[in-house]
């Protein structure tokens, strides 16, 4: 976790949790009422940077680890960290805490900004039609195999694989290929088998990801099984290539 540097004297350091908590900023989307609380992201600039500070109040989830209940974004946060030991690129953690204030839990997760990276969901929908964005998207799509065989091998689910949460950018080293970055690690969980992980994660993908066609499908499974480690013997229905 970096911290920023040269702040102001006349204002709260970046390390503080009322500095994130009371920077202006736009919502990215209109915060969700869910879990007895809300979360919501607003994106944040600074000294020419820009920032994703995810805000959330009694957004908690429970488990035998935590009976009362533990913020959302503490999970998200460890999960940022399991993808960067897996070899998955995500957001770099600027500023993670949690405090109770007013009675309520209040949670803070500040991601930097995936500077030269595009959304899937919005390059797609922008980009005309194209061989370069056929090619592009091959590119794209044998990463992302790649990078979900290397969580669902270590039994990681990402648990929310929509297009939105899938971004790309093009290699420095060849225009024709990319890198892809996750991000929204809130729902990634740890399943009991490998095969389990990728089901999930696969029939998700497969359902929320336009871009997503016969021959898209073709290339990233054909990386994909390259990769992942499902005994053979096993039916693996979710990685068919006919409908
Ligand atoms: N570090 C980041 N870089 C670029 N975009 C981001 C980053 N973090 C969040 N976003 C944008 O903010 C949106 C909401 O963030 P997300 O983590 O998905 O929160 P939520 O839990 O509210 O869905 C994302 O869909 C993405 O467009
Ligand atoms: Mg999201």
């Amino acid at each position: 976790m970096k911290h920023l540097s040269h702040t102001p004297q006349n204002r709260p350091s970046t390390d503080s949790f009322e500095y994130w908590w009371d920077m202006d900023g736009t919502w990215v989307e209109q915060p969700n009422i869910r879990r007895g609380g809300e979360s919501g992201v607003k994106r944040c600039h600074l000294d020419g940077d820009t920032y994703y500070v995810k805000k959330q109040v009694g957004h908690i989830f429970r488990s035998l680890r935590h009976p009362l209940g533990c913020p959302t974004i503490v999970r998200e946060a460890h999960r940022l960290s399991v993808c960067r030991e897996v070899g998955v690129a995500t957001p770099e953690i600027v500023f993670c805490a949690t405090r109770r204030h007013d009675g309520s839990q209040q949670a803070l997760l500040v991601t930097r900004e995936l500077s030269g990276y595009h959304c899937v969901q919005d390059w797609f929908a922008e980009e005309p039609d194209s061989s370069e964005k056929t090619r592009l998207l091959d590119a794209i799509y044998r990463r992302l195999a790649e990078a979900l065989a290397r969580l669902h091998n270590k039994r990681w689910h990402h648990g929310c694989l929509y297009d939105k949460h899938v971004f790309f950018k093009r290699a420095e080293s060849d225009p024709e290929d990319v890198n892809v970055a996750l991000i929204d690690l809130e729902k990634c969980r740890r399943r009991l088998t490998v095969a389990r992980a990728s089901e999930r994660d696969i029939r998700q993908m497969r359902r929320h990801m336009p871009a997503l066609n016969g021959r898209h499908w073709r290339t990233f499974v054909e990386t994909y099984t390259q990769y992942i480690h499902i005994k053979s013997s096993r039916e693996k229905t979710w990685l068919s290539l006919t409908p």
